[in-house]
């Protein structure tokens, strides 16, 4: 299916999201669409998905003038979307999240509203496209439990089965493991290969380099340029940009004394057991932890975080004891927690940034000082470069702006910091800027351990590194001795 853009124009409130943007996709082709974070990449493809209405401009689809309010009238002209956030209904199973927005309609007039599901024949059809695509899913399992990738084969099968013709990926790749991010791409190829369209967001140049046919780049909400792939990515970056980049140094921050000091630890949740061998991490150093999502490095960090208690085994901070302690405890001892999902477990919906200082201002406790907090909130906004202003509610800020906005808000000093995927969504200047600061705190003693599903950041910016696979660690190693093809033997579960 062909697409044609043209002169969109979207406004939130001051913000220009969309500026006059023009933009041709043609069928049979994946398009990509780059821009640094706030560039207008999600508002442009949720005008097209009928997410956003648009102030101005018109949706053409294979020639014709489309009247696309709403995500069911795209959906009916054959454009489906994959969020950056998935929309699916995780206390329901695979097959009822399928069935969503399909049926048959039973009565026309007031009772149209009334459709009928065949059960097993979805079923069949949920079975058939998993096979056909080489995903994994299985109808009967609660989506609650599946991973960020298999959500995501969920709600690409579910559109297709709805008769979509143009897929719009927002940033698939983040989150995903390796052999998903295969199985997807070989899809959306497949897709392109029978005529269809896809829309590939992203902020990795080499995915962009690996799927993409040609490239779009926005920036502050306009059409900055186009470029055909292969595209060599200096001049990708300097699209993006507008300026070169300096590749990222990592210098040696670690010193000699212990900060973390893991004994003989067991810790298990529903569905893992971790065990440890015995582990420092000393003060000043960068810990990558590497491996599938849910293979045990989440368990690890919350368990430094006091998140979590060991079945066994012991954990001190800074030489304390900090085994039964409780989390007010390990607050006191210095360490900071950054969650992956950032809506759900790092920041509050319906709250503004400024609400957010005010939160973890120290000295808000009974009276709010709203003027100064207002300027605190300023100052974070102006030294993270966030693009929303103190009043902007936290989940109307883009994706790469609610990481700053979660950065921000971290404490310091700390002694220990414990990450979930650092710089998910995050444009690669904003990486580089957050490696940066993150550096700046090693160098004043703070303690890192990360965890990241992108082998690149495990390994650019680690000193050493824990590898997980099913709850087994690897012992450490040091990152210089590591290579991605080493790495991603390790994280399938040979250790040897
Ligand atoms: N619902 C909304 N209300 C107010 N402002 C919004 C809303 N959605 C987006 N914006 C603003 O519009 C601009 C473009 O945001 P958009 O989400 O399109 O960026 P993006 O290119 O997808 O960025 P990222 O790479 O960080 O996901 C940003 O300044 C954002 O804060
Ligand atoms: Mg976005």
């Amino acid at each position: 299916m062909q697409i044609e853009l043209q002169h969109i124009t979207k406004r939130f409130g001051q913000v220009l999201a969309n500026d006059d943007v023009s933009i041709t996709v043609q069928a049979g082709s994946i398009h990509g669409l780059l821009g640094e974070n706030g560039a207008g990449k999600s508002t442009i493809v949720k005008v097209l998905s009928g997410f956003i209405s648009r102030d101005s401009g018109s949706v053409l689809l294979d020639g014709q003038t489309a009247n696309i309010k709403t995500p069911a009238d795209a959906i009916r002209s054959g454009v489906g979307m994959l969020h950056q956030d998935p929309l699916d209904f995780p206390p329901l199973s695979v097959l009822d999240n399928f069935v969503v927005g399909r049926g048959e309609v039973l009565a026309k007039g007031f009772l149209s509203g009334l459709k009928l599901v065949n059960l097993d024949r979805a079923r069949q059809e949920l079975l058939r496209l998993t096979e056909a695509f080489n995903f994994s899913l299985n109808p009967d399992d609660r989506v609650s439990d599946l991973s960020v990738g298999e959500r995501q084969q969920l709600e690409m099968i579910r559109l297709l089965s709805l008769g979509v013709k143009t897929l719009i990926l927002d940033e698939p790749t983040t989150g995903i493991s390796a052999s998903q991010k295969t199985a997807l791409f070989e899809a959306a190829r497949r897709l392109a290969s029978e005529g269809k369209s896809v829309i590939f967001v992203s902020h990795k140049l080499e995915d962009v380099e690996e799927l993409c046919d040609r490239v779009t780049v926005m920036r502050a909400g306009k059409i900055v340029g186009n470029a055909e792939i292969p595209c060599p990515d200096s001049v990708l970056i300097d699209l993006i940009f507008g300026k070169e980049l300096a590749p990222p140094i990592k210098p040696n921050t670690t010193q000699s004394q212990p900060m973390l000091e893991l004994t003989n630890l067991v810790v298990k949740d529903d569905r893992l057991t971790l065990k440890m061998g015995d582990f420092t991490a000393h003060r000043g150093e960068v810990i990558g932890l590497a491996g599938l999502e849910g293979s045990g490095q989440q368990l690890l960090l919350l368990l430094c975080a006091g998140l979590t208690r060991p079945l066994r085994g012991k954990i001190a901070i800074d030489r304390l004891d900090m085994t039964q302690k409780p989390y007010a405890q390990y607050l006191k001892q210095g360490i900071g927690y950054s969650p992956a999902d950032r809506l759900k477990d790092g920041l509050i919906r319906g709250l503004s940034i400024h609400e957010h200082v005010i939160l973890r201002h120290p000295n808000q406790k009974l009276f709010i000082d709203w003027k100064s907090t207002h300027q605190n909130a300023l100052e974070a906004i102006a030294m993270f470069n966030i693009r929303g202003k103190p009043n902007s509610h936290v989940e109307r800020l883009s994706g790469g702006n609610q990481q700053r906005t979660q950065l921000a808000l971290l404490p310091v000093p700390l002694n220990l910091l414990l990450m979930e995927h650092p710089t998910r969504g995050l444009d690669i200047e904003s990486t580089l800027w957050v490696w940066q600061q993150l550096i700046a705190r090693c160098q004043t003693g703070t303690t890192i351990l990360f965890m990241s599903s992108d082998l690149d950041e495990i390994m650019q910016y680690s000193d050493r590194v824990l590898v997980f696979s099913g709850g087994q660690v690897s012992d450490p190693i040091a990152a210089s001795k590591l290579t991605a093809e080493k790495l991603g033997q390790m994280i399938g579960g040979r250790f040897e």
